[in-house]
């Protein structure tokens, strides 16, 4: 890259999150969050050169500290990058006129089943152009910088249709490829049941495995393949059917599960080896100990269940059970429409019992894990990519503490600046190493 190094000083907390990259956090593994106290990193080419405390750094690279941009975090707080492992970025339109219909008594499922709800969704996104899809779900990327997050997973699911599945697909290769945040795409044609299938969702599902799995697989759009999997949407044998036939296609398996009411989907989960279940706030006991038995990452989205008014996961029951859990935002137009990790790390603590620790690992090296992107991103060690956000909290509990408020300064992607001071700073050139 031959880029000027950067050298970060003097942090009041750098939590690192060290030694978890090749699994999980569990149980009190989620509560230490290896801080170092007046903490330093080099970065360098894209990469966490050297972390450890500001005497230590300044001792280490005295000799070339003069080559090196230096940024003061006196008093700051410095974690790795936020990870979003569960979002529905690349879609159209919104959906406000449900929100406010919920406000009055609808239910999401019946908004959903008279045509509304994912299926309205479907409609904007078959109607956009590829160009607007871009530049609509490019805005929402923006949020989820100056939100703090470096990394988003993004679902398809809003074509169910080969082609507009495919176009979706597109748009987030694309976005990953023009934006600095890095994108992790999944496959979700089974989001719901489209209308001309209604009658005959068997044959969707056929359609699903047949022409949409070996096509997505064949191009090389996507590396999980997730689906909805709720009463009335798709059954658990359907969905276990669509997740076993794209493990053959080297998709792994993730699924939206027992969001809505009970339906056996993280004990489905376990038994095909799924990386993640996502929402489970209806998941039962025996599901949550199948997680747990089986390394199942939970992707708790506390932001769904508040915007839903529902009680959320039990995230605190989950963790102590074993089962690794992990954080999102959920972001889609309908039952999520927020970028705020902070503000899902808020929920976590107020609405799932979990402690602003369990919350930090959970959005950062835990998300990681749920993209299987453990090894790369999600801590501060040496070797990892240089994705590092800067809050202007003195101490991880207080950026919990303080909630409703966006505490991001900065953030540094592949070891550059791309939000300073609050503002998105970043160039249009594509940034990817
Ligand atoms: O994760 N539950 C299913 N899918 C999304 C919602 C999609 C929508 O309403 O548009 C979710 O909540
Ligand atoms: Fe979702």
């Amino acid at each position: 890259m031959g880029k000027k190094p950067l050298m970060i000083r003097n942090a009041s907390q750098l939590v690192t999150l060290k030694g978890a990259s090749v699994a999980p956090l569990t149980k009190e593994g989620m509560e230490k969050l290896q801080i170092i106290e007046n903490g330093s990193v080099w970065l360098e080419d894209g990469i966490i050169q050297s972390v450890g405390r500001d005497e230590e750094l300044a001792e280490r690279y005295k000799d070339r500290m003069h080559e090196a941009d230096i940024i003061d975090a006196t008093g700051k707080l410095v974690t790795p990058g936020l990870v979003d492992p569960h979002t529905h970025l690349v879609h159209a339109g919104t959906r406000e006129n449900e929100f406010n219909m919920r406000l009055q008594g609808a239910t999401y499922m019946e908004i959903m089943n008279n045509g509304g709800g994912i299926h309205a969704t479907t409609s904007a996104t078959r109607a956009a152009s590829k160009e607007t899809l871009f530049e609509e779900s490019k805005k929402r990327l923006d949020q989820f910088l100056l939100h703090g997050v470096t990394t988003v997973e993004a679902k398809s699911g809003y074509g169910l249709s080969l082609e507009v599945e495919l176009k979706q697909l597109e748009v987030a290769k694309e976005l990953h490829e023009a934006h600095p945040v890095d994108i992790v795409s999944t496959f979700m044609g089974a989001h719901a049941v489209p209308a001309e299938y209604k009658e005959n969702p068997d044959q969707f599902v056929d359609i699903v495995i047949n022409e949409m799995l070996p096509e997505v697989a064949k191009r090389n759009l996507a590396e999980f393949n997730d689906v909805f999997c709720e009463r009335g949407v798709f059954t658990p044998e359907q969905s276990k059917r669509i997740l076993e036939a794209g493990k053959k296609y080297g998709l792994i398996p993730k699924i939206h599960a027992d969001e809505i009411e009970p339906y056996e989907g993280a004990e489905l989960a376990g038994e095909i080896g799924a990386i993640s279940a996502e929402h489970l706030l209806k998941a039962s006991d025996k599901g949550i100990q199948a997680l747990a038995d089986n390394g199942v990452i939970a992707v708790l989205l506390p932001g769904t269940a508040f915007f839903l008014m529902a009680e959320s996961a039990n995230g605190r029951k989950m963790i102590d059970s074993g089962v690794p859990v992990a954080l999102s935002t959920d972001c889609n137009p309908g039952s999520s429409p927020t970028v705020s990790m902070p503000l899902v790390m808020n929920l976590g603590c107020l609405k799932m019992g979990m402690t602003p620790a369990e919350v930090l690992a959970a959005a950062t090296i835990n998300a990681a894990h749920a993209i299987n992107r453990g090894k790369e991103i999600g801590s501060i060690e040496e070797g990892k990519k240089a994705d590092i956000t800067i809050f202007d909290v003195p101490n991880y509990m207080v950026l919990q503490y303080k909630f409703g408020v966006n505490h991001v300064h900065s953030v540094i992607k592949n070891g550059e600046f791309v939000v300073e001071q609050g503002r998105v700073v970043y160039r249009n050139a594509p940034v990817h190493n």
